[in-house]
């Protein structure tokens, strides 16, 4: 007892002289030195997103941070330990009420049946892409949800559907008309393809289409917004509808201010089924009679530790829950965590966000009672893992279908290897094993990422600036000489494959591109040649241990005998980037095909110097200047560095490829005011490179007339490697004659396999 209470003094003494941490964006720049001022009691923590403030307050190295409507939802869903919420943030015009906004169901009195009663019914709605009161698509849909169960699809086949194409069916039998304006699908191509063959589901819009409602007829009234899709739904429904689903306050809005006359014809329909008859009594109410979903409000979350020290002293902080003003640091705190003069903070008893929530909006934890069984995302780390769960709780949350599970395994072999076996779906893929992944383990690309200009994955050939002076100016002089390679069927390695090809100094007809390699050099150092899971040629008669007869085991690296290795892992002295270019400095061998990126760091720390090495460009020219700055044009390769991959022709690729529109509308960097704050291709809990690279900055289409130029040469290097059919006859000697007939042979090829899918 004694022990318990002295602990208990010695924690107070410790947190009335320590500070409060804060979460801050980091995007957020000036906060964090305005929270330093004046005797400040808060001290900043700076965060990339709200979701690692979410992170850190559980682990109690923040106290407290604010969260958004949803975000307090997926804090629900992850049930989150030791964090509460103290404080909610409520609009000035509504803080009596509970609610940030309230979605009603409005039907004719006449109405009968409860919600099956909607059946063969013509529905109004504000539209999903409308603006207003930061619905997500789950609100968006809640009373297809529950009217039509759109989620759900009993006899309907799934296979090569998409989540978008299964729930507007289901939609389509449900109501006989509607307007529902809108993006269906984030895929273009998906939404217009819907539109088209479901646009009974648009008939009711102007013109038939779901670009929005006619406004042509409508008149005009002080304070009723004619632009607000929630008040032309409500006029859709009283001109020749049986259905609207719109916020509470533009009903109000509607009935009172723009159709009285029309307030007593109709009437709120529950979830339980029961008619509420609007009145002017009833409509002049802020809390709906019932409402098809109610949304709590985003709220100020604490480490449990401190909850309730922070809760009384934001009442301190901020008298009535305003802003204090007059530039101090208790404004700067609220500018940060509340932003404007339209709110004001009201203090709640101390609960965890899902007790918070679920009191309002109750969430089922992701269920995989859906049209579409969840999909698995292979990852290869436990940080990795927690990543993708936090994305899965808030695509869930958000009612992004088809939900998300997160599959771990050890590497990325076995990721690749068990999406082949399908038991898991997909996974982002370092670009480097393009090649395996589709030869090795017949997989075959989603979406393609795009990346910044700087950070897309740039392959190039360097040889010694000694034989550059003397015999080696062209890929010919590269016959018979040794080559270091960073691991064998990585991206460094096929992209010299083809850059052959086009040298005419490897037959394109020799389709074991081990064998090519391996027979064109005298040696080389491929690290993972002879290993069963880099498998370039099924049923190769090829011995792959010639390629690494260059390499070196870092046991020996002391000793002037080189043991054998072929490992592709750092027990291999040439393995990997870093690894090659020790390899090239070795004087037994000629070249190395390399990523140029951080290539100056990584020869700085070898201790080498770059103008050591001069670039073979992929003209079959030497670079003008030695180093390893070279322009794009001498590369071997210009490609993005990932792809997201799934199983050849499966069924369950065309959702998962319109899964990553969604995501990256949600969660990428669109310029949208995020619902809920996760950046999909950034660090996440201060790691980078989870489930994407940092360098990553949206995707795009597995297609040869992609936008992003990386894109579209990473599809055409494919379409190259995976043309080769045997057909043509072997390599004879090199001569002039020849390679006129191997042009010859590799066009018809070529046109022959212009078709050729990946
Ligand atoms: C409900 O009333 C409207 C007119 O107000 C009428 O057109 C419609 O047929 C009625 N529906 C039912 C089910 O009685
Ligand atoms: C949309 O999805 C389909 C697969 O369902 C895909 O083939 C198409 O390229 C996607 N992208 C766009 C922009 O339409
Ligand atoms: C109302 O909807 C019905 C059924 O879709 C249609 O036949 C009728 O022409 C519509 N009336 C008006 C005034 O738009
Ligand atoms: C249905 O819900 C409404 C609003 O919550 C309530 O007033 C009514 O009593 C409920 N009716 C039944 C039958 O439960
Ligand atoms: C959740 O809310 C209920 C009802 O308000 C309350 O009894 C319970 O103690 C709360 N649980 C927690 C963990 O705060
Ligand atoms: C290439 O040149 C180097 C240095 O001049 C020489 O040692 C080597 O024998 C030459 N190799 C061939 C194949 O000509
Ligand atoms: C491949 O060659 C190596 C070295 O020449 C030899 O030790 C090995 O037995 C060969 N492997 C096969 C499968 O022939
Ligand atoms: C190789 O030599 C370095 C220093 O010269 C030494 O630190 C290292 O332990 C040696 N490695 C082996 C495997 O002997
Ligand atoms: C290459 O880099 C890796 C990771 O940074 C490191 O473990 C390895 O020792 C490096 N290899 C060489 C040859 O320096
Ligand atoms: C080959 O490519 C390099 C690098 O882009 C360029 O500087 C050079 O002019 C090209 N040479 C020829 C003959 O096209």
């Amino acid at each position: 007892m004694a022990y318990k209470e002295l602990f208990l003094s010695l924690l107070v003494v410790t947190y009335v002289n320590a500070q409060y941490k804060v979460c801050v964006l980091r995007s957020d720049t000036s906060t964090c030195q305005n929270l330093d001022k004046d005797g400040s009691e808060v001290e900043c923590v700076g965060v990339e997103t709200r979701l690692d403030c979410a992170i850190k307050l559980a682990r109690g190295e923040a106290n407290f941070g604010a969260f958004s409507e949803e975000e307090l939802l997926v804090l629900g869903q992850m049930q989150l330990p030791d964090v509460q919420v103290v404080a909610t943030i409520r609009s000035t015009e509504k803080q009596d009420v509970q609610y940030a906004f309230e979605a009603v169901t409005v039907v004719p009195n006449n109405h009968s049946g409860g919600l099956e009663g909607l059946r063969g019914g013509r529905y109004c709605h504000p539209g999903l892409d409308s603006p207003d009161l930061r619905w997500s698509p789950r609100v968006l849909k809640a009373l297809e949800l529950s009217a039509a169960r759109s989620d759900r699809c009993p006899g309907a086949t799934t296979d090569f559907k998409t989540a978008e194409e299964l729930e507007v069916e289901e939609l389509s039998k449900f109501f006989s008309a509607a307007c529902r304006p809108g993006p269906w699908s984030y895929n273009t191509t998906v939404d217009a393809d819907l539109k088209s063959r479901y646009s009974s589901l648009c008939s009711m819009c102007e013109d038939g289409r779901c670009t929005g409602y006619s406004t042509a007829s409508v008149v005009n009234v002080a304070g009723v917004n004619n632009n607000n899709r929630h008040i032309q739904a409500l006029d859709c429904l009283v001109t020749n509808g049986t259905v609207a689903f719109a916020a509470w306050q533009h009903v109000q809005e509607f009935f009172l201010k723009r159709n009285p006359q029309h307030v007593d014809a109709y009437s709120l329909l529950c979830p339980n089924g029961s008619l509420q008859p609007l009145s002017i009594d009833v409509l002049g109410q802020v809390v709906s009679p019932c409402a098809t979903v109610r949304q709590p409000w985003r709220a100020i979350v604490a480490s449990s530790l401190t909850a309730s020290e922070i809760n009384s002293k934001l009442n301190i902080w901020w008298t009535d829950g305003t802003d204090p003003g007059s530039g101090s640091w208790q404004s700067a705190l609220y500018q940060s965590l509340v932003g404007g003069s339209n709110f004001r903070v009201v203090g709640e008893s101390l609960t965890t966000p899902l007790n918070y929530s679920s009191q309002i909006r109750p969430l089922d934890i992701a269920t995989s009672a859906a049209c579409l069984t969840p999909r698995r995302w292979c990852t290869i780390s436990a940080l990795e893992t927690t990543k993708c769960q936090w994305t899965a709780a808030a695509a869930y949350t958000l009612g992004i279908q088809p939900t998300i599970s997160c599959e771990r395994r050890n590497g990325v072999f076995d990721c690749l290897n068990d999406i082949k076996e399908g038991k898991a779906d997909f996974s982002s893929v370092d670009s480097h094993y393009g090649f395996l992944a589709r030869q090795h383990y017949r997989l075959s690309p989603v979406k393609l990422v795009q990346n910044t200009r700087t950070s897309a994955s740039r392959v190039a050939a360097f040889v010694k600036e000694t034989s550059a002076q003397a015999n080696i100016t062209r890929f010919e002089n590269l016959r018979d000489k040794v080559a270091c390679f960073p691991e064998f069927g990585g991206i460094a390695y096929v992209s010299f494959v083809r850059a052959a090809h086009e040298r005419q100094v490897v037959s394109p007809s020799e389709c074991d591109y081990a064998r090519a390699v391996g027979e064109f050099f005298s040696g080389a150092c491929a690290p993972g040649a002879t290993d069963a899971a880099h498998t370039v040629y099924e049923d190769s008669s090829f011995n792959a241990s010639s390629l690494c007869s260059a390499c070196r085991s870092s046991s020996s690296a002391n000793s002037s005998i080189s043991e054998y290795t072929c490992a592709w892992d750092n027990t291999n002295l040439y393995f990997g980037n870093n690894g090659s270019l020790l390899c090239l400095a070795d004087p037994a061998t000629d070249v190395v095909f390399v990523e140029t990126e951080n290539i100056a760091a990584q020869l700085s720390a070898l201790q080498l110097n770059p103008n050591n090495y001069r670039a073979l460009c992929r003209n079959n020219t030497l670079a003008a200047s030695t180093g390893v700055n070279i322009d794009d044009g001498c590369l071997l390769a210009y490609v993005v560095d990932a792809e997201v991959l799934t199983r050849r022709n499966d069924p369950v690729a065309n959702s998962v490829n319109t899964l990553f529109d969604t995501l990256d509308k949600f969660f990428g960097y669109n310029p949208n005011t995020q619902l809920i704050n996760l950046r999909l291709y950034s660090p996440f809990d201060s790691t980078s490179d989870l489930l994407f690279k940092d360098t990553t900055i949206g995707i795009t289409e597995p297609s040869s007339t992609a936008n992003h130029e990386p894109a579209r040469n990473y599809i055409e290097l494919f379409r190259h490697l995976e043309s080769c059919t045997g057909a043509a006859t072997p390599l004879p000697a090199p001569g002039l004659a020849v390679r006129t007939v191997f042009s010859i042979v590799t066009l018809l090829i070529s046109l022959f396999m212009s078709r050729a899918i990946f």
